[in-house]
Order: structure tokens, then C-alpha cells, then sequence
């Protein structure tokens, strides 16, 4: 496929097990161009995230991925970690080198705006994998950039699955619901990949023993990791695996129709302490409100694992 086909992202992430799922994903796919990966405090503290992602870069073997770090926390709250659900690493399963490759020196929201305004209008799509903090900088430092990118395509929030950090909110956005709220208000088209989706996306284990039978390094690890991070989820909720969160945002730009949803309002709770980052999608169109995202509720789970396990499968090299 040449080049100026490919379509650009910006993958902003806080590794974890999922967000590692994701990028594997996107690095194996031939329609997409990473221009950089962008870490944000989250799953884990921003110096464990940063590694994260160049450890998954490695595994991929793809040193040319540029990785910059942003912000070490929310804009205006402390910090929320979960451990308890990817590990002390935040991608807990494999063993796994330290990486070689070295950061960026300039910051993620930096790299964020300098990509949207030196790249054509509307072909850069910024891919959200955790807390939104990085991008709400971005929009703060360079607002006009908010009429300049193509759309965001984000993992967060929870509608009539409800929440998975407290009983309203899911977690990328509980951690920082300021930076949520300034995002969907930013007027950038939105694509949200809440947990209504995302739990129907379960890593049983048939799933990821076709992943572990896989030829390459980058898929044994994710295999492994993925071991680990469906244990927690699994108790929790009593299923055969656990969700597979954040590759249904790579997902959606490889094939669309596996997710069906609609466009509605939503709105970010920052004031409530007890309903603290709810999104609250307007489904049944009661408010008036004008759309401001397409919220997916549903997926073809099975077309969405053999789309993962096939790209795996051709977009590493064998391990021997
Ligand atoms: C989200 O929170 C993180 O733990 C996962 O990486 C995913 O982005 C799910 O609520
Ligand atoms: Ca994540």
C-alpha cells in the first residue's frame, strides 16, 4: 500500500496490558501510520507508561516509532493508578527487557499540536487509550487545532454498563474528568468506545491461546500479558476472560462495521464526587442537546478477535 494511503494517527496511551494490545495492533497494520505515541500518567506513573510504550515498540520492532511523554497527572486532581488490574509494571505477564530505544525529548502535547498543524487539515486522527490529560493540553495550548483534526477515537466511559473504577465511572475518564469535559466539548468529531463495547470483547481462553500459538516475540508477550490482566476481570465480573478495551479504538479504523452505535450528546460530571466522571450519553435524545460523539454500544466480538489474531499473525516476524 503506498504511503499517502495510509492514514496517520497519534496513539496516546498509558500502558497497560490493553493499550500494549492496541498498539501491537496498529503497528501490525499496513492501512496505518504511527506517526508517535504519546504516554499519559494513568494505568501506571508517567515514567512506567513511557517505558511501556517503548517497550511495546521493541517488541514490534519498530524503534522508529517516535515516544514522547506528557503529563505526569490529571490537570487539576492527583493522580489515580490500577495497579491492581495491570500489575507494580502496568504490563505484568512476561518477562521483559528494559528498553533501548530513547524518548523524545519534546513534550506529548507538543508533538500533538505540532503534528495537527503541520499535516494536512483533517488527516490526522488522534487515537485515546486513557486518560484524556495530554489532549486537553493540547486544545489549551493550540485551540485552533480543535478545527484541524480529522476525529478522536477514544476508549472511555460506560452508559447503561455503568462504570468499572466506581459503580458511575469508567476509569480513563474518573481519572481526569476536567480533561474529559474540555474534550467533548472541543467541537472535534468523537468516536467513544465505552465499556458497553468493550465488555462484550472477552479474552476467553480459546481467544488467546490462538494468540499464544502465534510464530512472533510481540505476540507471545501480549499472550502472556493478556493472562494476566483477564485474572482480575475475571473474578470481578465471573466471565471467561476479561475485557479487551482499548484495540477496539485501532479496531474501528481497520473495520468500522464490526461496532454499531449512534450519535448522541454526552457531558462529563467533574462536580459530583459520588458520580465523578460519569459520561452521560444522551441515548434516548431527551435533552435537545446537540450530538457530540458516536457512541458505539455494540460489536461482533468473534470478527473483532479474528481481526486482532490475523494481524498478529502477518504484521511481525517469526521468532525462531
Ligand atoms: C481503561 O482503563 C484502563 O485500565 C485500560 O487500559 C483501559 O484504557 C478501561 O477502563
Ligand atoms: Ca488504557
Amino acid at each position: 500500500m503506498a504511503d499517502d494511503t495510509r492514514q496517520k494517527i497519534i496513539i496516546d496511551t498509558d500502558p497497560g496490558q490493553d493499550d500494549a494490545a492496541a498498539i501491537l495492533l496498529a503497528l501490525a497494520s499496513p492501512e496505518l501510520d504511527v506517526l508517535g505515541i504519546t504516554a499519559v500518567a494513568g494505568n501506571v506513573p508517567l515514567d512506567l507508561t513511557a517505558r511501556n510504550a517503548r517497550i511495546i515498540c521493541e517488541l514490534a520492532e519498530r524503534r522508529d516509532v517516535p515516544v514522547f511523554a506528557g503529563a505526569a497527572g490529571p490537570l487539576t486532581r492527583p493522580l489515580v493508578t490500577a495497579e491492581h488490574v495491570h500489575g507494580k509494571s502496568g504490563l505484568d505477564g512476561p518477562a521483559l527487557d528494559e528498553p533501548t530505544m530513547a524518548m523524545q525529548v519534546e513534550d506529548a502535547s507538543a508533538f500533538i499540536v505540532r503534528s495537527i498543524l503541520e499535516n494536512e487539515e483533517q488527516s490526522v486522527t488522534l487515537c485515546a487509550l486513557g486518560p484524556l490529560t495530554n489532549i486537553a493540553e493540547a486544545l489549551h495550548d493550540a485551540p485552533e487545532i480543535a478545527g484541524r483534526v480529522r476525529e478522536i477515537v477514544l476508549m472511555g466511559g460506560g452508559f447503561f454498563e455503568g462504570g468499572n473504577i466506581t459503580p458511575a465511572a469508567e476509569f480513563n475518564i474518573y481519572v481526569d474528568p476536567e480533561a474529559a469535559d474540555i474534550v467533548f466539548r472541543s467541537g472535534i468529531p468523537i468516536v467513544m468506545m465505552p465499556l458497553d463495547v468493550t465488555h462484550k470483547v472477552l479474552t476467553t481462553r480459546v481467544r488467546t491461546e490462538r494468540i499464544a500459538q502465534l510464530p512472533s516475540r510481540a505476540a507471545k508477550a501480549l499472550s502472556e500479558m493478556l493472562l494476566f490482566f483477564e485474572r482480575f476481570d475475571e473474578e470481578k465480573y465471573g466471565t471467561d476472560g476479561g475485557p479487551l478495551h482499548d484495540p477496539c479504538v485501532i479496531a474501528y479504523l481497520l473495520k468500522p462495521d464490526l461496532f454499531s452505535g449512534r450519535m448522541c450528546n454526552v457531558e462529563i460530571e467533574t462536580m459530583s464526587e459520588l458520580t465523578r466522571g460519569m459520561t452521560v450519553v444522551d441515548w434516548w435524545g431527551v435533552t435537545g442537546q446537540a450530538a457530540n460523539a458516536m457512541v458505539m454500544r455494540d460489536v461482533d466480538a468473534e470478527g473483532f478477535f479474528e481481526l486482532l489474531t490475523s494481524r498478529l499473525d502477518t504484521g511481525f516476524s517469526r521468532r525462531d
